[in-house]
């Protein structure tokens, strides 16, 4: 490492640790901006960067798009010099820029990057040598260096490269997972370890400062590679696992086995276990997609992702196991769906949060009303819910009174502000696909 490089190390580092160093973080999303938050809790300033206007100016205004964040949030990092901005061109006067854009899968269940390489290819004109910029969307083990390093170094007019091995001159990169868990108030978020790969050892040493800054460990891994592994190793074991207790679920019912007792009764062992939970399928940006990647980028090496693609296979057919459930509730009061009005309780992935991605809830309304129910919905997180890349809804809220006139209420989402007991007492049927009235005893309910 020359003197020069060295020097310009040090330099950043103790930027960092002075909160000198200025921070840009593009995508103000659900990971974006509480990052945001974090840093300007520690007193860094803050630039947030994202190509919807709207968001820009909420939160130039002191405002929040995201139930848990609240306005005052917002206003008080502004105190410390958090605003937002479209503009492009700022980010040459960041010292560190940190991508947390979406990476959903396309119509074919495919890898949709294009969020990220409209970033880098908007960011790279204006990255400088000496720089820091991290990956944190969720991805397949290679998108750092096959990806994003020729996109930075490609868009750059001035030739900039990415520094490798222990080169300290050049723009550094690296890839750290996002790890948060929407709605968790039980772990702190700068309590969840922060795991690090650089493409360098500038990289990982600089990645490793800032981010030392705010989370209490950082866990630093040889490579990129690693760490974007690391995340989806996470998620496909948690879908595995609860496409595991989803079939479960299904074999309990047809033995009279109340699976939640079992699961109840197993995770008083000490070692060797984790409690899942079945449910009415999987949500979020995360679990449903992520795994996807990594049985996308497997092709290229000939091998075929066994265990995703059967966690897959039973976790997306759950919505259609709730609505059989409810086929079979209807009937015992020789009902049909066709002609039923049904209210489903719950749209968001899961209790207490207002994301709506991926939701089963979306899909099981869908059945619905291709099977000619009449359908209601109620969600204090969502007054309305209109169109995505996947549903047109376009329904209202519906307040939670007189539930006797529905032939049926389905449980989808456990809000923990629903009053169970006072919805079994008022319904005719219940359909409930998170155990949510447990300890209720009643014939009106089918636990599926
Ligand atoms: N939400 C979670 O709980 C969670 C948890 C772990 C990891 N992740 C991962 O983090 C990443 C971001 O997820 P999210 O939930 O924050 O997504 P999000 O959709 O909430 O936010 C993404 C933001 O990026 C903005 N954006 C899109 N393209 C942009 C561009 N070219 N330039 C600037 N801004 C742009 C969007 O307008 C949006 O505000 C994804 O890869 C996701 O898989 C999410």
């Amino acid at each position: 490492m020359s003197t020069a490089a060295t020097s310009s190390l040090a330099e950043l580092k103790q930027k960092i640790e002075a909160r000198e160093a200025r921070v840009g973080i593009v995508g103000m999303g659900y990971v974006g901006l509480p990052l945001a938050l974090l840093f300007s809790g520690e007193k860094f300033t803050v630039t947030g960067f994202d190509i919807a206007q709207d968001k820009v100016a909420t939160l130039n205004r002191g405002g929040s798009y995201i139930v848990r964040i609240l306005p005052e949030m917002i206003q008080q990092a502004q105190k410390s010099g958090f605003r937002a901005t479209a503009d492009y061109s700022e980010i040459d006067r960041m010292d560190a820029v940190i991508i947390c854009v979406p990476t959903p899968l396309d119509d074919f269940h495919e890898p949709d990057l294009s969020y990220v390489k409209g970033t880098v290819e908007a960011i790279a004109p204006h990255v400088h040598n000496g720089q820091l910029i991290v990956l944190e969307s969720t991805t397949y083990p290679g998108t750092t260096e096959e990806l994003v390093v020729p996109l930075l170094e490609g868009g750059n007019p001035a030739g900039l490269k990415v520094a490798r091995g222990d080169e300290a001159s050049g723009v550094h990169v690296a890839f750290s997972p996002e790890r948060e868990d929407p709605g968790n108030e039980t772990v702190a978020r700068h309590d969840i370890p922060k795991v690090v790969g650089g493409c360098g050892s500038v990289a990982s040493e600089l990645a490793g400062a800032l981010y030392g800054s705010i989370f209490h460990r950082v866990v630093p891994v040889s490579s990129p590679a690693i760490a974007e592994m690391t995340k989806l190793l996470e998620n496909i074991y948690r879908c595995v696992n609860i496409a595991l207790v989803n079939e479960l679920k299904q074999l309990c019912m047809r033995m009279g086995i109340d699976i939640h007792e079992v699961i109840d009764a197993a995770k008083t062992k000490p070692f060797g276990f984790q409690a899942f939970y079945p449910g009415p399928g999987l949500g979020g940006h995360c679990i449903p997609i992520d795994p996807f990647y990594l049985s996308w980028k497997a092709r290229q090496f000939d091998f075929r992702t066994r265990f995703i693609e059967l966690a897959g296979e039973i976790n997306i057919n759950m919505p259609r196991f709730v609505i059989e459930q409810l086929t079979e509730g209807l009937n015992r009061e020789r009902k049909s769906i066709n002609g039923s009005k049904i209210l489903v309780l719950g749209l968001a992935y899961k209790r207490d949060i207002d994301d709506l991605r991926e939701s089963p809830s979306l899909t099981i309304l869908e059945l619905l009303r291709e099977r000619g129910a009449s359908v209601a919905y109620n969600d204090p997180y969502f007054p309305t819910v209109g169109q995505g890349r996947h549903y047109a809804l376009n329904m209202t809220n519906t307040p939670l009174t007189n539930l006797g006139q529905y032939d049926a209420v389905m449980i989808v989402t456990d809000h923990t502000t629903y009053d169970y007991r006072k919805i079994v007492d008022e319904a005719q049927l219940v359909i409930d696909t998170r155990n949510a009235t447990r300890g209720i005893e009643s014939s009106k309910i089918v636990r599926c």
